[in-house]
């Protein structure tokens, strides 16, 4: 397959970028380098430095490059962030795929795999949730990702193009070279966070909330390990390339850890005591949230491989050990 991928530059994307490669097919990066990282992706591949909302920049690429289909993470994707900006993220992340998906019918792709989000249900009740389970984003960022998978629908109704929005719940891990993982500038995500403390960068870590209905009061999540995530992007775009309808995925792993559970497997992985502190709820988190990825696995023929929570805290482990700033310094 001949693929670009947008955002390939980012945390997801770049893992997407790696497995391609290996996996024997062509590929393309766009990436405005916001905050994605240049030395994420390999030197030897096309890589264009282009923002999603300039068209012209956008339409010289496609115009270039004839592609089977296109991989789309470009995108702001912090919950906290979409709260106090709304705007920036309705810029980017809508403005911002309206105008790929102009460049797209223009210059006549028809296969698109999408990136969006577990933060599109909202506050759920009934576990697992699944792909029929009605949609009410608590957030922008999940507003703007299901504003997306609404746009995707009704361009896919009057144009020749074809797309999987992929619903990811909580990605997490590293690819098992260590050489690429998750560095942002902003960190808010539990488990970078967690590795911070036996990094010695923080002295503990911060439990958001022990007054939950779970059963040890903390919030539960699936967490779901990067490299599993980007199989099942390879899946849907071969399934789109071999005919499949348009379709919503979800991605997790079926089962849920507590906050206080992968504190433990962390120190079970780093040997460090990795003091905690218990602190406030963290506005908008829900308690429970847990996947069911049937669909994935039946449809698409999914199959994750990595869902020992300890496998996933270790790759990330072996990431921040080798990298403990990132990219920085590369
Ligand atoms: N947490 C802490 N302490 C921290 C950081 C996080 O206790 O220092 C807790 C959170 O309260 C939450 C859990 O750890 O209960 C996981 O938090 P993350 O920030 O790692 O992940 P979220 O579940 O909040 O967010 C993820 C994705 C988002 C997506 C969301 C959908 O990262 O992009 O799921 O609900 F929008």
């Amino acid at each position: 397959m001949k693929i670009i991928v947008v955002g390939g530059a980012g945390y997801i994307g770049s893992h997407a970028v790696k497995q391609l490669i290996e996996n024997g097919d062509e590929v393309i990066v766009i990436d405005s380098l916001e905050t994605g990282h240049r030395e994420s992706v390999p030197q030897n591949i096309p890589f264009y430095q282009v923002d999603i909302r300039n068209k012209e920049a956008l339409k010289a690429v496609f115009e270039k490059e004839t592609v089977d289909g296109v991989i789309h993470f470009a995108a702001n994707s912090l919950v906290g962030e979409s709260m106090t900006n709304p705007l920036k993220y309705y810029n980017n992340n809508v403005t911002g795929t309206e105008t790929l998906l102009e460049v797209l019918i223009e210059t006549g792709v028809k296969n698109i795999v999408f990136s969006s989000t577990a933060a599109t249900y909202g506050e759920v009740t009934e576990m697992p949730i699944l792909e029929s389970t009605p949609t009410s984003p608590t957030n922008t960022y999940g507003e703007t990702k299901l504003a997306i998978e609404k746009m995707l629908k009704w361009t896919h109704k009057a144009h020749d193009l074809n797309y999987v929005c992929l619903r990811y719940f909580n990605v997490a891990g590293a690819d098992a070279s260590g050489t690429i993982g998750e560095a942002h500038t902003t960190e808010t995500h539990l488990i970078p966070l967690i590795l911070q403390v036996p990094l010695g960068q923080r002295p503990h870590i911060t439990v958001f909330g022990t007054d939950y209905p779970t059963k040890d009061g903390t919030c539960i999540r699936d967490y779901i390990h990067i490299t599993d995530l980007v199989n099942a992007h390879i899946l849907a775009l071969q399934y789109l390339m071999n005919g499949g309808e348009s379709n919503i995925f979800n991605l997790g792993s079926n089962t849920g850890y507590s906050v206080l559970e992968m504190i433990e497997a962390a120190r079970a992985v780093t040997g460090h005591p990795i003091p905690m502190e218990i602190g406030e709820r963290r506005a908008g988190d829900p308690a429970l949230l847990i996947a069911s990825s049937e669909k994935a696995k039946k449809v698409l023929g999914w199959t994750p491989q990595y869902t020992d929570i300890k496998y996933i805290i270790a790759s990330a482990w072996k990431w921040h050990q080798s990298h403990p700033n990132g990219y920085k310094g590369e």
